[in-house]
Formats: C-alpha cells, sequence, structure tokens
C-alpha cells in the first residue's frame, strides 16, 4: 500500500501511532501548526473589526428564482482598513439552502466555473468571491488585504498568498453564519485549482466549513506529493513562490524531508465532508496521487467510526463517482477545468450526505 514511503498521518509530530479519537484531536493543532510552518504560512489573526454593506440587491434574478446580492466586507487591523466585494445568490423557492462558498478566479456572477442557475436549479445558495479582489495573484504584499498584515523580513513562516485567499474566505463565512436564511451547518467551501489548494486549507483552518471541496487542486493540495507526477515542489515554489511561506522552498528536490505529505492536510478536515474530484487527463496535478491521499487520509475518519473513501477500484475509469463515503471522489474525463458536470457531482454529495 505504502509504496511512496508516506509519513504516517496517525504518527503527526511524535513517534507513536495513535489509535483514538481523543489522541488524534490532541495531536490536530500541532500539525496544523506545521503545515502553517512549512507550507503555507501561518493564517493572519481575525480581523479586530469587520463588517459587511449590501452595495446590491437584485429579486428577480434568473426568472425570479433567486435573489442576486453584492456586498462589501470590510477588514480592520489597528489603523488599517480594507474592503472586498462578495456576492450571493439565494434561491428563492427553497427554505434554508445548503450553501456553497466559491472562491472564485473571476468575480463574475455567473461565470464560466460558477454556473449559478444550475446551482440554484439544484437547491443551493451560492457565495462567492474572485480572489484577486482581496489580493493579487503574484509576489506583492503591499496589495490588498495584504497590507494589513506587516512582514517582517526574514521570517519564514509568513502567510503566503494561500493563507491570505483562504483568511477572506473565512471572513465570508462569518457572514454566511450570520444569515437566517441559510442553513449554515452546512456550507461547503470549495475552488478549482490553486483556489482547491486554497479551499482545502480554509478547510483545515476553520471548522465551520460542513462540506471542504478540492477540484484538481493536485499539487500541494490533493495530491500527495512524494513519488508525484507532473508538477513537483520545485515547479510550483520556482513559478509560483508567493502561494506559500518561504520554507516550503527548502524541500525542493527533497520531498522525501518533508515532516508530512498532503493527505495531512486532508486529515485536518476530518471528521468533516470532504469530496475531492480530478480529471484524468490533468496529468500536471496527478489523479493518482490525488486519490492516494484520500485513502491515506481514511486512516483519521476511521477513528472517528466514520469510512473514508469507498473506492474498491484501484485506478477507477474516467467518469467513475465515489461519494458512499465521508470523503468522496470523481474523476472526470477531459482535462483540467471546473465544468458544470463536477458541480452536479458535489450537489449530489452534499444532499446526500447533509448534516
Ligand atoms: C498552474 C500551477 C498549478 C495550479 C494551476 C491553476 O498550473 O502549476 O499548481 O493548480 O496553475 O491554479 O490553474
Amino acid at each position: 500500500m505504502n509504496e511512496r514511503a508516506l509519513p504516517n498521518v496517525l504518527q503527526g509530530t511524535k513517534n507513536a501511532v495513535f489509535t483514538s479519537q481523543k489522541e488524534w484531536e490532541q495531536e490536530r493543532e500541532s500539525l496544523l501548526s506545521l503545515l502553517s510552518r512549512e507550507e503555507y504560512g501561518f493564517l493572519p489573526p481575525d480581523p479586530q473589526r469587520l463588517s459587511f454593506r449590501l452595495l446590491e440587491k437584485q429579486e428577480d434574478y434568473c426568472a425570479s428564482k433567486a435573489v442576486f446580492e453584492k456586498w462589501e466586507a470590510t477588514v480592520g487591523m489597528g489603523e488599517k482598513e480594507f474592503s472586498f466585494p462578495f456576492f450571493a445568490v439565494v434561491p428563492t423557492g427553497v427554505k434554508k439552502p445548503m450553501a456553497f462558498l466559491h472562491i472564485n478566479f473571476r468575480n463574475n456572477v455567473p461565470d464560466f466555473y460558477m454556473p449559478t442557475e444550475e446551482i440554484v436549479d439544484g437547491g443551493f445558495a451560492v457565495f462567492s468571491f474572485g480572489y484577486e479582489d482581496v489580493t493579487k495573484d503574484n509576489g506583492d504584499f503591499s496589495d490588498g488585504l495584504a497590507a494589513l498584515f506587516p512582514r517582517a523580513s526574514g521570517e519564514k513562516d509568513l502567510p503566503g498568498k494561500i493563507s491570505l485567499w483562504a483568511w477572506a474566505a473565512m471572513r465570508v463565512m462569518d457572514h454566511i453564519v450570520s444569515r437566517e436564511d441559510i442553513d449554515t451547518k452546512n456550507v461547503a467551501v470549495i475552488g478549482h485549482s490553486r483556489l482547491g489548494k486554497t479551499a482545502l486549507w480554509a478547510g483545515a483552518n476553520d471548522p465551520r466549513f460542513a462540506f471542504v471541496i478540492s477540484n484538481d487542486s493536485g499539487c500541494s493540495g490533493a495530491a500527495v506529493t512524494r513519488g508525484k507526477q507532473g508538477e513537483k515542489i520545485r515547479d510550483i515554489t520556482t513559478v509560483f513562490p508567493f502561494w506559500f511561506c518561504d520554507n516550503y522552498r527548502k524541500y525542493q528536490d527533497r520531498e522525501e524531508e518533508l515532516p508530512f505529505d498532503q493527505h495531512f492536510l486532508l486529515a485536518l478536515i476530518a471528521p468533516r465532508k470532504l469530496y475531492v474530484c480530478s480529471a484524468k487527463e490533468d496529468l500536471w496535478a496527478d489523479p493518482a496521487s490525488e486519490l492516494l491521499s484520500c485513502r491515506e487520509a481514511s486512516i483519521v475518519y476511521e477513528l472517528y467510526g466514520l469510512k473514508g473513501l469507498i473506492c474498491p477500484e484501484e485506478a477507477p475509469i474516467a467518469d467513475a463517482v465515489f461519494p458512499e463515503g465521508t470523503i468522496g471522489y470523481h474523476i472526470r474525463k477531459g482535462t483540467h477545468y471546473l465544468s458544470r458536470y463536477d458541480w452536479q457531482r458535489f450537489m449530489e454529495f452534499l444532499r446526500k450526505h447533509r448534516n
């Protein structure tokens, strides 16, 4: 099973292997700190001030099947303030719908990665924001939200951009949990690719997300790193060093020295629901390594008496769907993309596993 010499998540940062839920929960914080320190950088503290303002409301959205809202979140730290927009589409015909919080590439509603009408027809609300409205996808840490958190040079565990986008998702969640029209016990944070990595990291840090969905997140997302095909730590930290903290770079070509692997990230979501989607031809992300990660994280779900991934097939064929376990998985045919087909599978998983 463990041909790739993956570290045992049940060993955590200790030498002993945990056998109970209690031991795992005692260790969980140390593991979260480990990933913060070595990979993504520590999330900033909660904001000192936080407010939400409704900017726009459209009652007849999608032939009156939904209400569209545009909001502005304002966060304050010391003297500084920052605002970013986010959006809500809430179906009118459903009482307390479950909801997605989609960390999106763009701030379009709808968007080709976010088929709002189908989501509403499925009975779900969808909240979203465009990630670059929070802080740009580059190495400029004076831009947007990043400017709120001064950075001492030489610190190697400062938040990378993934941590900042995840932090912003948690602020939108602050808004969602304040709403009486949403089933706040059933909110799924979701993202694709770099934003799939972000959704997983937000889900690991914030237990209010009952569901966490990663679409084609690959390297430094759902896929285990040891023995991975396609993108490696050297590639990702050369092209996108600013997504991570500086410590992560020391593992270039030294994957085997990482004191964890990406299945630890998935395990931090236990016992909540997790869904991972791969695309058959997305070899840069590496579907086999994403699936393996789900299998390896499952042992933590078992400590809770839950089944993690239920997937009897070693290498599932394209369009195979495995929604039964607390970790759901499907592999779509085709290339790197977030499709309507994927959204339909996510909606089925939420309906099946609603809290
Ligand atoms: C690049 C990057 C991936 C990332 C992807 C994306 O391909 O190497 O790690 O997931 O961009 O976000 O689209």
